[in-house]
């Protein structure tokens, strides 16, 4: 399927009529769906309602055997499904798809003998077969609409959006992929692959009964072992958990990309994605990656680096089990500890500086078989050195405290991403405890990151964690930015001014310097820190570093080439955005807020969205940015309430303005009226100059009672057409309006209208 545009603002009030009112409205015509009677002959197909999949016969390359299958309408030779993977139809033999008199979908050869069937035994015998547009052939009993049998239960060796890849905890059930035999014979193949739940979910690719690939822990966020997750291409994934112990990995469907991840028969996981320009499959992803990335290349406590020659050693205080076999690069015998460690002993030495050492490994892919526990990154190493059998630790912040006993098996370390291991080591390996020593500001690293300007700080400020955040100096920002010269002042932030940089390399920045004055100012950096570093989304503006020094303090960001929404929006004689880009920026700000507040473990809310806070790249993608006030929440927190109410008047939702309450509802607030201002061009708090003094809210309820909506849209977009259709929605109920007040007290404001208000509640 293409991106869906909409070549005008009164189709998309057009499909949001569909999307309300869900149901079918008699255009659907069966053509998805098998009902008993009918039947599918070689080679007659069914298509779903949105003509997405497909679904008939098809022989691979060089064979004669016809399957059933389901492929992307796009392309014939993407099958994602095959029914008859073990029992072809030979020679091309014209085979027949049906429901049968039993209430199952059956295949059936020329002398009409079932060679396979959806098997359900209890089925009621009134069903029919539906193939949807994500891909799934459902059976439904007609009588009450449930779905008996399903083909995203019985994968094969693809997985698309929406399908789900599960394993109960209680009984082991799990639904896989499994590869095909070969590329030319859909028979199960040798590997599989699945979630693995207990303890913590990891994506597994078996073969046979042997781990060939793991994904390392899922965090809530991202499988922390796959670093290309955050790539944009990688977002969407979640996984959850059912009160019977079942245990999700799935991706949400966007409606808007062709993508499946395909497990071939040599093993691999290859992701692509429809490119409709190209006609053709982009590769977005693939794992294994390298030969690090296969389990255990480097045995028990081995360690696979791919920098390394050999790519193979031994974790520090571990030595190889066979020397002569590891030195001849047979390594899957792996290592073992070189010297005991202080529980091995049994001289209860009351000499407390003996105790073990960790010895620590950063980017890496942790080990297999975890042990988590509640904790924060600081008592991780108490709780392990508290435990003898525990031989290592690790932290994550959406995991806690992980541990291991027994063994260390597939570690591999990355070039950046991955996590910090610590290995538990005799204190004769590592020495005294040593203070550490900070890397000099502007004096990289090699070793880190391919851009000779970061390094990293491991640094903690007042409990905010920079780890992993590249850190930048002052001199190569005051460089980049000629010395913040004003000609390079983008603009003013949440918390200070905003200035453009050029690195030595020639990358584009975004600077933004907290001014030294600010009091609220660092409070809001550290904020931005903690909420922003930990998230990747396309449609998040990220940040590429900092720099704290001295007196100063700064955020490094992408540069955003087409600048804020709220200049091409305001400004009359700016004619640069024309529908189809703003129906983008809608669905993009959606997007990102959508992530920040469900497809992100942390539930974000953002309590300043407005069109200055959203940035446009070069492709007009839209990017949230300045997260200085937003607020983390937990997983229980439905609404807060604070005392501070701080944001922007217009955008503020009545509830949050006058009461302090907030919550998810506040930015889907804010971002209705983004959507209004964006079709109609005229800025929310420009109506307060107005003599009326009628916020735009309220002139659009005028306008929408007086059946006059028209009138709204933006002349620099409307056409024609689109004044002659006629539309129906629901009515809507009047909102509530927010309106300024006039006399609370106003801490900051300035006359370009990017103003944060900040007033004191009661
Ligand atoms: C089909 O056979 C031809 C010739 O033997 C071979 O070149 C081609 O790779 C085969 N196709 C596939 C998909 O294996
Ligand atoms: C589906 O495929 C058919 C032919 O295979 C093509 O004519 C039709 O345009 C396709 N529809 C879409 C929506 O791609
Ligand atoms: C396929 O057809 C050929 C010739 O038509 C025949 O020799 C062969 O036995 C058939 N194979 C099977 C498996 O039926
Ligand atoms: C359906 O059941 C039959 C008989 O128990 C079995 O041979 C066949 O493999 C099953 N088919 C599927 C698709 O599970
Ligand atoms: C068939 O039986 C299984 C277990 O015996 C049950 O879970 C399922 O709901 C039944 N299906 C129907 C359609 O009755
Ligand atoms: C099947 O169920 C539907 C919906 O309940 C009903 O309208 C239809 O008459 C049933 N057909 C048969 C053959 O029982
Ligand atoms: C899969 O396992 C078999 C033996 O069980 C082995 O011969 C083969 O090399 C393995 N494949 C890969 C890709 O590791
Ligand atoms: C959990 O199991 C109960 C009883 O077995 C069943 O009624 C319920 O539908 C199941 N829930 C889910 C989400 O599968
Ligand atoms: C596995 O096969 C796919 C094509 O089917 C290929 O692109 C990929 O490179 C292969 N992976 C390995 C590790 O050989
Ligand atoms: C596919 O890749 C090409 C370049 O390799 C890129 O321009 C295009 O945007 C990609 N398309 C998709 C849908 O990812
Ligand atoms: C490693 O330890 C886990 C449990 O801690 C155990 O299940 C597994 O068999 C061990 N593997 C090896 C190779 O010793
Ligand atoms: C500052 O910029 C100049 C010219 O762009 C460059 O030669 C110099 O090395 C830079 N200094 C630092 C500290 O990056």
């Amino acid at each position: 399927m293409t991106r869906n545009f909409y070549t005008s603002p009164k189709q998309f009030l057009k499909h949001l009529v569909v999307i309300l009112s869900i149901s079918c409205l008699g255009s659907c015509i069966e053509t998805d769906t098998i009902t008993k009677g009918l039947v599918i002959e070689d080679p007659e197909t069914i298509v779903s309602s949105g003509k997405i999949y497909r679904l008939g016969f098809f022989s691979p390359a060089n064979t004669t055997n016809r399957y059933i299958g389901i492929w992307n309408n796009v392309s014939d030779t993407s099958i994602v499904w095959v029914a008859n993977r073990d029992k072809p139809l030979v020679n091309n033999s014209i085979g027949a798809i049906t429901v049968s008199e039993d209430g199952n979908i059956v295949l059936m050869n020329p002398e009409k003998e079932i060679i396979w069937s959806s098997n359900v035994s209890n089925s009621s015998r009134n069903t029919s077969a539906q193939l949807l547009d994500t891909g799934n052939l459902v059976l439904r009993d007609n009588s009450n609409g449930r779905v008996i049998w399903e083909s995203f239960r019985h994968p094969a060796d693809a997985f698309v959006p929406t399908m789900k890849i599960t394993d109960n905890i209680n009984t082991g059930e799990k639904v896989t992929l499994t590869s095909w035999r070969t590329l030319e014979n859909p028979d199960f193949g040798d590997f599989s692959a699945g979630l693995q739940a207990l303890s913590i979910p990891q994506v597994f690719i078996w073969n046979g009964s042997r781990p060939h690939w793991r994904s390392g822990p899922w965090n809530g966020l991202i499988l922390t072992g796959v670093t290309d997750m955050y790539a944009v291409y990688l977002d969407g994934y979640s996984v959850t958990r059912d009160n019977n112990g079942t245990v999700s990995f799935t991706r949400a469907y966007y409606g808007d990309l062709l993508m499946k991840v395909i497990l071939k028969p040599n093993g691999s996981f290859i992701q692509t994605m429809w490119d409709e320009a190209k006609r053709d499959w982009n590769v977005t992803w693939f794992a294994p990656i390298d030969a690090c990335d296969v389990y255990g290349v480097c045995g028990n406590f081995g360690s696979c680096n791919l920098r390394n020659s050999p790519m193979c050693s031994c974790l520090k205080g571990y030595e190889p089990v066979n020397k002569k076999e590891w030195d001849k690069g047979n390594w899957r015998d792996g290592c073992v500890r070189s010297s005991s460690l202080q529980c091995d002993r049994n001289d209860n030495s009351s000499d407390k500086s003996r105790v073990d050492r960790f010895s620590k490994l950063t980017n890496v892919k942790v080990p297999d078989f975890i042990e988590v526990s509640q904790g924060m990154r600081d008592e991780c190493e108490n709780m392990c050195l508290q435990n003898c059998s525990c031989i290592a630790y690790s932290h994550d912040t959406g995991i806690g405290c992980m541990f291991w006993r027994d063994n260390l098996t597939d570690v591999r370390q990355y070039p950046s991403g991955g996590s910090d291991l610590y290995v538990r080591v005799a204190y004769s390996v590592l020495g005294a405890k040593r203070k550490f020593k900070p890397v000099p500001y502007g004096k990289p690293e090699e070793a880190f990151t391919s851009d000779s300007n970061e390094i990293i700080l491991r640094d903690d400020m007042d409990g905010v964690s920079f780890d992993d955040l590249p850190l930048y100096s002052f001199e190569i920002l005051a460089n980049a930015t000629e010395q913040f010269a004003t000609a390079n002042l983008l603009g003013k932030g949440g918390f200070g001014p905003v200035y453009k940089g050029k690195l030595a390399n020639g990358k584009e920045i975004a600077v933004k310097r907290l001014s030294r004055t600010s009091g609220q100012g660092l409070q809001e950096f550290m904020n931005e820190v903690v909420v922003i570093s930990k998230l990747q989304h396309r449609n998040l503006v990220s940040l590429l570093g900092c720099c704290v020094q001295k007196e100063e303090k700064m955020l490094i960001y992408e540069f955003m080439v087409n600048g804020s929404l709220d200049v091409l929006l305001f400004d009359p004689t700016i004619r640069t955005l024309d529908w189809r880009k703003r129906f983008n920026i809608m669905e993009g700000i959606g997007r990102g807020l959508l992530y920040l507040h469900r497809d992100s473990r942390l539930r974000i809310i953002h309590r300043d969205l407005k069109p200055s806070n959203v940035l446009l790249d070069e492709n007009w993608n839209p990017k949230i940015s300045d997260f200085g006030m937003a607020r983390i929440f937990g997983a229980r927190e439905d609404q807060a309430n604070t005392a501070r109410v701080a944001g922007t008047y217009g955008y503020m939702s009545p509830e949050y303005a006058m009461g302090g309450i907030f919550s998810e509802k506040s930015d889907v607030f804010s971002f209705g009226v983004i959507v209004l201002e964006i079709i109609s061009g005229i800025r929310n708090t420009s109506f307060y100059d107005d003599e009326m003094a009628l916020s735009l809210l309220e002139h659009v309820w005028k306008l929408w009672s007086e059946g006059n909506f028209e009138a709204l849209i933006d002349e620099r977009i409307s056409s024609p057409s689109f004044q002659a259709e006629i539309i129906h929605l629901p009515v809507p109920e009047q909102p509530a309006f927010a309106k300024k007040p006039s006399s609370q007290s106003q801490t900051t404001s300035s006359s370009n209208n990017v103003s944060i208000t900040v007033l004191d509640g009661r």
